[in-house]
């Protein structure tokens, strides 16, 4: 397993299998979002722990990838050579292809986990296509909300973590870290980091348009509001979590 990423498909069942009282009902769809290196896996992961731990059933995954398709489709997104092999992927191909990957999820793992009622975290949305190939590509919002409800039934997040650090440090952070991956494994999974930084500032213009249109439904967690250590960062986000989600805090 890849040792910095929610890979495949994780199901956690905490200790004692308690019974919640809630097995019939549908479970909690809580989204990750954020720039590269912004933080979210590390997070996922945390908050995954301390669901666990609480006893809930947790499904995690990943987008692109986490289904057998996905992962095919995630080497040909993100690997830097593939388009050596294949020629320039156009931005309608890779917005396609990001909703494929995202069809055959919804299928696989979410909505069944979610009619069991699990929790389940999901490392990048529908709101990652907004921003990155909406905004970074330039292909509109417009286009991919629509795809959105023809390919995704319109699921929506009950709430979705916004991870919003400096672009200098997301950037900073995610180059290190691939860098490092593709040393220890070999594994190159650099496409999106090699963009310029006029593409990471269109994204993150995309991700403020989206918290703004929907308060409701998308938290978002600046470094500058509060503590910014991996610790300090999760506490917040558990805190959030109990305050959207009540009938998932400890009390
Ligand atoms: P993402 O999934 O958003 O790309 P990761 O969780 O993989 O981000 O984190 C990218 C890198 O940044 C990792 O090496 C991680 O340990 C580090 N990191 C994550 N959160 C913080 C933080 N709040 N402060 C400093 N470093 C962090
Ligand atoms: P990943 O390694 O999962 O993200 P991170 O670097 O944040 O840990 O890489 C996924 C890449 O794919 C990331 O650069 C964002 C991009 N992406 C899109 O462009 N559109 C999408 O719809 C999704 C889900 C991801």
């Amino acid at each position: 397993m890849d040792r910095d990423k929610a890979t495949a498909i994780d199901t956690l069942q905490g200790p004692g299998a308690i019974d919640l009282g809630r097995s019939m009902a549908r479970g909690y769809f809580i989204t990750f979002e954020g720039l590269d290196g912004s933080g979210k896996t590390t997070q996922l992961r945390r908050l995954a722990e301390s669901l666990t731990t609480k006893g809930h059933e947790v499904v995690t995954l990943r987008q692109p990838g986490s289904t057998a398709l996905g992962n095919r489709l995630r080497a040909v997104l993100l690997d830097s050579r593939s388009e050596t092999a294949l020629g320039p992927l156009s931005p309608m191909a890779e917005m396609a292809l990001m909703f494929a990957d995202r069809a055959q999820a919804i299928a696989e793992i979410i909505e069944p986990a979610l009619a069991r009622g699990a929790i389940v975290l999901c490392d990048r949305f529908t709101d990652s296509t907004e921003a990155y190939q909406g905004g970074g590509r330039g292909l509109g919002s417009e286009r991919v909300l629509d795809l959105h409800r023809a390919i995704c039934n319109d699921l929506r997040p009950d709430l979705t973590i916004l991870l919003l650090p400096s672009l200098t440090a997301s950037l900073v952070r995610a180059r290190r870290r691939n860098r490092r991956s593709v040393q220890r494994d070999g594994k190159d999974e650099n496409r999106f980091e090699q963009e310029p930084d006029e593409f990471y500032i269109r994204i993150h213009n995309a991700y403020e348009t989206i918290a703004a249109r929907e308060p409701q439904r998308v938290v978002v967690l600046r470094d500058e509001e509060g503590d910014s250590s991996i610790d300090g960062i999760e506490l917040r986000i558990r805190a959030l979590v109990w305050d959207r989600i009540p009938a998932l805090s400890p009390s």
